[in-house]
């Protein structure tokens, strides 16, 4: 098992990793967050699968378990779920001090995070991710929120919880495509942060694919840490937060122009952080050796390097719509060396379109 903690200025939080949490997380939240009731969250995929055991364990640390679930699906991530839980939760009588454990992906975590953050203006919020990408992304750092129709996580908060708790054994039941995109971030965290876990993700693939349960507290104790290590950084996203955007320029023009939904959003990662270092070596900021092996270890996972793409005028425009553009100008994440960014603003349109030509089929 490992344990990284998170220290904010105003908060600080474990993240458990260990095979079997699950059973644990009673005794895990009633230590931090003692009171006669609690709410459990999740979607009813998740729920189907480890509700019981979760409940059980609640109930077993002297809980009175409250629960609710919704359908899977970014379609759900909404105003109207967050509605639903906040009335269950007030028929219930919840209070200040009950917590709320979110079971399940990122978007059990967004959606439950955002109702723990408002819900009375603020409860003990337990993350009990079960997806991997929940588990090295969104589960730690606090970012929070749900979809409107104007678009994808427009409305939320910065709102930490009190405890993670992480149980790999959870992923054997993840679908094998949830569980590339997840590794998706990995190979991100690897390139923006650290070169040795990128080759300690190439040498030990076949061992995280099968499974292996000490090499998966090890990915996610090195994902965990890196994420939390640019968190501590930067909380609020004013600075390096940004880099764990590598990659995510392009990939949000991808999944807007596909239609949400058609391509997971690991796999337009995939392909956006090659196309952004398609983007380094033609400026001549990082060497294609870099480009090579990045393409190489992401094809070996299982994710697209090259696809179908809509015509570059309509990339281009997704890509000026969505959020990290500052002052009209787009802003990319770009490596310098495995382990290395930079944030440039200054690239002009036609080597971006080249770009995106590099990644097309
Ligand atoms: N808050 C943040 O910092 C942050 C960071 C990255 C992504 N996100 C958000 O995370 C969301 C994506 O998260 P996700 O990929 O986990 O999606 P998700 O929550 O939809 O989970 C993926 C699918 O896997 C299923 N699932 C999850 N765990 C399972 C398990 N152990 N066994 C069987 N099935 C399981 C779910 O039911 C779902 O169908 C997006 O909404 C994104 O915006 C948030």
């Amino acid at each position: 098992m490992a344990t990284v903690p998170v220290n904010l200025p105003h908060h600080r939080y474990d993240v458990i990793i260990e095979p079997g949490a699950l059973d644990r997380l009673g005794s895990i939240v009633r230590e931090l967050a003692p009171h006669d009731r609690c709410a459990l969250m999740g979607d009813m995929t998740v729920f189907s699968i480890y509700g019981e055991k979760a409940t059980a364990a609640l109930t077993g640390a002297e809980y009175h378990v409250v629960s609710d679930t919704f359908e899977p699906g970014e379609k759900f991530k909404t105003l109207d779920t967050v509605r639903r839980m906040y009335d269950v939760m007030l028929d219930q009588r919840l209070e200040r001090r009950s917590p709320v454990v979110a079971l399940g992906g990122g978007i059990t975590g967004d959606t439950v995070g955002f109702v723990a953050a408002s819900y009375l203006r603020g409860v003990p919020f337990v993350q009990c991710p079960t997806s991997l990408l929940a588990m090295v992304d969104a589960s730690v750092g606090g970012k929070v929120g749900v979809n409107v129709p104007q678009g994808k996580n427009l409305i939320g908060a910065f709102y930490q919880p009190i405890v993670v708790v992480m149980d790999p054994f959870t992923l054997q039941t993840l679908p094998p495509r949830e569980l590339r995109c997840g590794m998706a971030e990995c190979v991100k965290h690897g390139v923006i942060r650290d070169a040795d876990l990128f080759t300690w993700i190439d040498e030990n693939l076949a061992k995280i694919q099968a499974l292996n349960p000490d090499t998966l507290v090890e990915l996610l104790r090195r994902n965990v840490a890196i994420k939390a290590a640019v968190v501590m950084e930067d909380e609020k996203e004013s600075g390096v937060r940004a880099h764990l955007n590598f990659g995510h320029t392009f990939a949000h023009a991808i999944e807007a122009t596909a239609g949400y939904g058609v391509i997971e959003h690991g796999e337009a990662v995939s392909l956006g952080m090659v196309a952004a270092t398609t983007l380094a070596v033609e400026q001549q900021m990082c060497s294609p050796q870099v480009l090579e092996q990045l393409a190489a270890l992401l094809d070996r996972i299982g994710l697209p390097v090259t696809a179908d793409l809509p015509d570059t005028d309509t990339l281009m425009n997704a890509m000026r719509l969505d959020k990290k553009v500052a002052d009209n100008r787009l802003r990319l994440v770009l490596p310098t060396k495995l382990g290395e960014v930079v944030i440039r603003n200054d690239i002009e349109d036609p080597a971006i379109a080249a770009a995106w030509q590099a990644i097309r089929q």
